[in-house]
């Protein structure tokens, strides 16, 4: 079975195993990870590997922290403005689909936000040119989302801001390509598509913007104080999932082997799309996802029989999101090139049969 989910996403089998032997029992130390006190120095140890593992799969320069907190990435988008306007008011955003958009509306109401550029007229169908966006060299920062998941638009570029730090949104594409993390001032992501299990949100910050927060920030979401010292219980278990996840990376080469392969697979399945008139996709080609594939059948009353006919192949979790429809393939590095084949042959074989009483009609009415 091959599942194509965009989150929670599915995990290497060599993970999952790695957990189910270690479940009972944390190497010998007699009770399970879920068991521990944050404070043991058996959690200490799972959680500064997972931490020196990140480190080394991003190439962490001195100045920044990795935090490893909860909420998911949509609490972040309040927590971010909170955390980063205490001492100006405007933010500009970057508006390139349905998760930049939830930000957007979130920051808004902690300060004043600029929209410096935006593809919504275009249906989210790419990423703006960064010529045309109009940065305020005042604001705290500039925000954007390097991975549009529902509309599977992706920055292949990552603009080189100077006047303000900028901030992503990496949920989706953490750990999929090399990201220059010095090119930013904070990046954040959510666990559950490329790092492990739902209830962790990592959050990587530069030394300097650790207290710009506002007064009101809750204590157990102030980047500053989290960073100084732990205030709160951390999700335990998702980080030592996560640890695994990251030992797990580097042991396969690290990010540099999973980008070609995962632009491999991305690229494959674009050409088969392309070559058959069946399909088709919308984004324009040079910023389209390489982690969410989001296309369409010609005729869009198939999409549900797509669907399920896949389901009884063992493609499950095709379903594109709400906001768009159609079909989306999540190909994070936990999809091996073989399920691209397999999505890719079936894809080939039901055009083929539905093409094939249209065929059949033709022949015989002439
Ligand atoms: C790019 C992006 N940002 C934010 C979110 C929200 O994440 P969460 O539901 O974990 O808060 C998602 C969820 O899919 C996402 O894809």
């Amino acid at each position: 079975m091959y599942n194509f989910s965009a989150g929670p996403a599915q995990l290497p089998n060599e993970v999952l195993i790695k957990a189910q032997h270690d479940l009972l029992d944390w190497q010998g130390c007699g009770i399970s990870v879920m068991e521990m006190p944050f404070s043991s120095d058996e959690y200490k140890q799972i959680s500064d590997c997972a931490y020196n593992d990140l480190s080394k799969l991003i190439n962490l320069p001195d100045n920044y922290r990795i935090l490893f907190l909860q909420g998911g990435a949509y609490a972040h988008f309040s927590l971010i403005a909170m955390n980063l306007m205490g001492h100006k008011a405007t933010a500009d955003y970057v508006q390139t689909g349905h998760w930049s958009t939830r930000a957007i509306n979130e920051a808004k109401r902690y300060g004043q936000v600029n929209i410096i550029a935006s593809s919504e007229q275009s249906g989210f169908n790419q990423i703006p040119p960064y010529h045309q966006w109009k940065l305020d060299p005042d604001a705290a920062y500039c925000h954007i989302t390097t991975n549009e998941t529902a509309n599977g638009v992706q920055f292949h570029k990552i603009p080189d801001i100077q006047t303000v730090p900028l901030v992503a949104d990496v949920t989706s594409d953490f750990l999929t390509r090399q990201l220059d993390i010095s090119q930013f001032g904070l990046i954040y992501a959510s666990a559950q598509k490329n790092i492990g299990p739902t209830g962790l949100t990592i959050v990587i910050i530069r030394d300097d913007l650790l207290n710009q927060a506002m007064e009101i920030v809750p204590a157990v979401f102030n980047y500053g104080r989290q960073a100084q010292s732990r205030v709160n219980t951390p999700p335990t278990y998702s980080v030592y999932i996560a640890g695994l996840m990251f030992s797990w990376l580097l042991e396969q080469g690290g990010i540099q082997h999973f980008e070609l392969q995962n632009r491999d697979k991305a690229k494959k399945l674009y050409d088969f799309i392309d070559s058959d008139e069946f399909y088709h996709y919308t984004v324009d080609v040079a910023d389209r996802s390489i982690v969410n594939v989001c296309f369409e059948l010609n005729d869009p009353e198939m999409t549900e029989d797509f669907i399920t006919e896949a389901n009884h192949n063992g493609l499950i979790n095709l379903r594109g999101h709400g906001v768009r429809g159609g079909i989306r393939a999540s190909l994070y590095n936990s999809m091996p090139v073989e399920g691209v084949d397999t999505l890719i042959d079936f894809m080939q074989d039901y055009s083929a049969n539905y093409s094939l009483p249209t065929l059949q009609n033709t022949v015989s009415h002439s």
